[in-house]
């Protein structure tokens, strides 16, 4: 079964976060970074400006990647040789259709390292039923994460 959002997802792991500032994200991308391996996918979810590329930055920085992590925005997918893993971070904004998705190497990707994906709803199938389900939203000038997943991120973000 695919989990196409975080209120279906099958994961048993549930919590709510708030990120009042870059240095709350940067402290859940690192947490989210400890626990990742090959095979993870992190689907970031939220609107425009939710915070999605911030929090995949957050990650990357915490697994050692040095200087510009640019948004994939035009590119779809940017790689990352961290020292422990590679990663592959997925802008689906501009994706045409799922079919595109080959192309662009995804199970390449997760058969390789750990992929995050911004936009996931453009290809919801692509995920990998294991997936980590980051919500991002910001209403009323106030940010949060929601987050579903599989049990064992309970003990990387204990929050
Ligand atoms: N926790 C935070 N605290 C303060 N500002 C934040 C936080 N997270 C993100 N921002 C700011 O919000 C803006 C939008 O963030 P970001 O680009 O990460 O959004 P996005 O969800 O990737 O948007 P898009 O849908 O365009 O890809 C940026 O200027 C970023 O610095
Ligand atoms: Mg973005």
């Amino acid at each position: 079964m695919m989990a196409e959002n975080p209120d279906s997802c099958a994961g048993t792991f549930r919590a709510r976060i708030a990120l009042p500032s870059l240095a709350a994200t940067q402290e859940l991308g690192a947490a989210i970074a400890h626990g990742l391996e090959p095979g993870n996918a992190v689907a970031l979810w939220g609107d425009l400006g939710a915070g999605k590329t911030t929090l995949a930055r957050a990650i990357l920085t915490a697994l050692g990647v040095t200087g510009e992590v640019p948004s994939p925005t035009f590119t779809l997918v940017q790689s990352y040789e961290t020292p422990t893993l590679l990663v592959s971070h997925y802008d689906l904004y501009r994706l045409k259709s799922p079919r595109e998705m080959a192309e662009l190497g995804f199970e390449d990707a997760l058969d390789q390292g750990a992929v995050l994906v911004e936009w996931p709803e453009r290809a919801p199938e692509a995920l990998p039923p294991d997936a980590l389900h980051m919500r991002l939203s910001l209403d009323d000038g106030i940010r949060s994460a929601r987050i579903a997943g599989p049990a064992r991120w309970a003990e990387h973000l204990h929050v």
